[in-house]
């Protein structure tokens, strides 16, 4: 039997600052992982439930050029959005740090120097690829060229995003730094790496012979077949200047790689977390073999939480293992992959703001569809059907009839409990087990199923109360009427206790309406938590029914976010056959100042303008009347040809025409001088 852990290191991935947070890191790490910290306190363990920001790694030095910012910007701007969605959402980190912390940067640096010195790590020389213009070496992402399986021209150093392919920097066909746009040429350079090999039989041991019983199917299998296809040395160092700076005098210009110094920011966010509370005792959560460490991650992040950390720390020594690491599968999005570059998302801001006070709707949302062994699917309709006809239909009715009719009967006060029957002495021994039934499926990690059963115990009351109908009752039967809402009074405070790690502000409702505070969960298995003669407040809702239009509006937003893709993303039409210069200078293009504009009457699109050629005034139609209004054209310049042959456009004789951009969706941009000229100009 394994011993009963005297404390709990959680960890949860540390996001990366580069943008926002959506609902599949939601439903993958952050909820699962809260749900479980939760549900240890209230079980009265010591957890310890770590978050933070990674800040480090080339995507974002890369959005930095890409904005004209500098990196430490970039992170700045997302380390805040994220730490405060999570605390709005209420995920209950003990701490949210992030890795810029100088705590974290001497932390990372002396696990790089402790290895180093005990020899622990090997210097490997290799061929990289040098931007000789910007005088860096040059990280995958900074490559682009052709891919060789599809193709593509805009594949990556590690991946060709059109065809999926991993990639290595050489093998692009017509590699460029995206730098310069230079072609790179090959560059000598050392690097520091752990010899991932040298763990194999320990690794065989420890995971595939250890935890082939408690580890998910998902994570052991991925381990599985890291391990089978043999482990290689891995760079733990890289050129590059945005990072934790390699702690060696000959490594300048060297950070470490963010891989390598990303999980120690779990064990920098302890100390920092020990340190605010004036303590020092930093190492019992991360050495003390009492300690149970469990990360939870995405399934994109199992090789570095199974395999590579664990190297680092027991090439350390010092440090215990995770115990478990209960990654889960991937979230869709309506039915396709979720895309932060195509804007394919939910972002979990946005959420708080256009859904104000329904963070436990998410939450039980993602819980109920969490990926725990496939990928799942989010939609609005299902989110609206979860929210309306269970929480609200089941939880929220329950509580608000047995509530609404204590007030009504005897004014707010516990009833004492009248004769019973069979049906009550079923239900009382049916309260009774839900806490260890539920909390059986939490520590399994199986967080849909936990949830489920609480929504069981909801089921349960809505059932006992519809079945006894106390208010058919009342008249005729008034002690049995006190015991049903006696009885279900017990079962609204069961609720209470017991839905706290899944939707812990209706917890808090819910217990202020009920009186009760500082609860234990095997309390919720309790049939006497409420004691006759005490009172309860009025009722409040507990749960907010979702409209139709608000689904409808984040529909919409999808679709429009759909559509500004594809747009970004239509291909030019195809270069026209080259013409001679004589040709092109056949055409009188000018730039004319608008005199006047109005609308050409029964039609949509067309435009009668009056324009100053410089060489004469004349009236042209235009097909832009969708784009412009015509009072603001008046006045502005714009390109025209003006010797295109007239044309007698709705009975107006139009000569000429007005120079637009065409989009790929039809929309039209006239072509406007980048200052004032004269009218009349010519464009050459
Ligand atoms: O995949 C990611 O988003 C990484 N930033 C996770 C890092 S987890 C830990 F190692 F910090
Ligand atoms: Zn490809």
């Amino acid at each position: 039997m394994k011993k009963e852990p005297k404390r709990y290191t959680i960890t949860s991935a540390l996001p990366y600052a580069n943008g926002p947070v959506h609902i599949g890191h939601l439903a993958g790490v952050y909820v699962p992982a809260d749900i479980y910290a939760r549900y240890l306190r209230n079980n009265g363990k010591e957890v310890l439930f770590l978050g933070g920001s990674d800040e480090h790694g080339v995507p974002i030095t890369l959005k930095a050029r890409k904005e004209g910012v500098t990196p430490q910007d970039i992170v700045d701007r997302y380390h805040n959005i994220i730490k405060e969605s999570f605390k709005e959402l209420g995920i209950s980190f003990d701490i949210y740090s992030r890795t810029s912390n100088p705590t974290h940067h001497e932390t990372a640096a002396a696990f790089f120097t402790k290895l180093y010195n005990e020899g622990k790590l090997i210097e490997q020389t290799s061929q990289q690829y040098y931007d000789e213009e910007a005088k860096q070496f040059l990280a995958d992402r900074y490559i682009t060229g052709e891919c060789p399986h599809c193709h593509n021209e805009k594949a990556y150093g590690d991946q060709c995003e059109a065809c999926g392919a991993t990639l290595n920097a050489t093998d692009l066909i017509n590699p460029k730094s995206t730098l310069s746009g230079n072609p790179p040429v090959m560059k000598e350079t050392k690097h520091w790496y752990l010899p991932l090999d040298q763990y194999e039989p320990w690794l065989k041991e420890w995971i595939l012979e250890g935890h082939k019983e408690d580890w998910k199917v998902n994570v052991y299998g991925q381990c599985k077949s890291w391990i089978e296809a043999g482990l290689h040395p891995r760079a733990v160092t890289r050129d590059l200047s945005w990072g934790v700076k390699v702690p060696l005098k000959e490594a300048e210009g060297k950070v470490l790689y963010v891989w390598f110094d990303a999980p120690i920011g779990y064990i920098s966010a302890t100390k920092e977390w020990t340190a605010a509370q004036g303590r020092s005792d930093w190492e019992k959560w991360w050495k003390d073999e009492e300690t149970e460490l469990v990360h939870f991650i995405g399934k994109d992040n199992i090789v570095f939480h199974c395999i590579i950390f664990p190297c680092m720390l027991k090439a350390d020594g010092s440090y215990i293992l995770p115990e478990n690491v209960p990654a889960n599968e991937f979230l869709n999005l309506e039915g396709e992959k979720i895309s932060t570059s195509r804007n394919w998302a939910v972002w979990l801001h946005e959420y708080l703001r256009e859904f104000p006070g329904k963070q436990d709707s998410l939450r039980y949302m993602l819980t109920s569809i969490a990926p725990e062994t496939k990928d799942a699917d989010f939609t609005w309709s299902d989110f609206q059907a979860k929210n309306n006809n269970e929480l609200l239909a089941i939880f929220g009715n329950f509580v608000n009839r047995t509530v609404a009719l204590t007030h009504k009967y005897y004014g707010g006060v516990i009833p004492e409990m009248g004769p019973v029957t069979d049906l009550e002495k079923e239900v009382l021994e049916q309260i009774r087990q839900f806490p260890q039934r539920i909390g059986d499926s939490v520590e399994r990690y199986r967080f849909r199923e936990a949830q489920a059963e609480l929504m069981n115990l909801a089921r349960l009351g809505n059932k006992y109360l519809t079945e006894t109908e106390p208010w058919k009752k009342q008249k005729e039967d008034p002690d049995y009427v006190r015991s049903i809402l006696h009885i279900s009074l017990q079962i609204c405070a069961s609720l209470s206790i017991l839905c706290e790690p899944f939707l812990p502000f209706t917890a808090e409702k819910l217990q202020k309406m009920l009186n009760i505070s500082n609860k234990k969960w095997i309390d919720g298995g309790r049939t006497d938590l409420l004691k006759a003669g005490d009172t309860i407040n009025t009722p409040e809702f507990l749960f907010v029914k979702v409209e139709d239009e608000a689904i409808a509006a984040q529909v919409k937003k999808l679709e429009d976010a759909k559509k500004a893709n594809a747009l970004a993303n239509a291909p030019a039409t195809p270069a026209k056959d080259d013409i001679t210069y004589d040709e092109f200078q056949k055409m009188d293009l000018r730039v004319v100042t608008v005199l006047e504009a109005e609308r050409v009457p029964k039609t949509k699109k067309l435009l009668k303008l009056k324009v100053n050629t410089g060489v004469d005034e004349r009236e042209i139609v235009s097909g832009i009347a969708e784009f412009y209004e015509p009072e603001k054209l008046v006045g502005q310049q714009v390109l025209m040809l003006i010797n295109l042959a007239p044309k007698e456009i709705k009975g107006v004789k139009s000569h000429g025409m007005v120079l637009m951009a065409a989009n790929a969706d039809g929309s039209l941009a006239l072509m406007q001088p980048g200052k004032e000229v004269n009218a009349g100009s010519t464009v050459q």
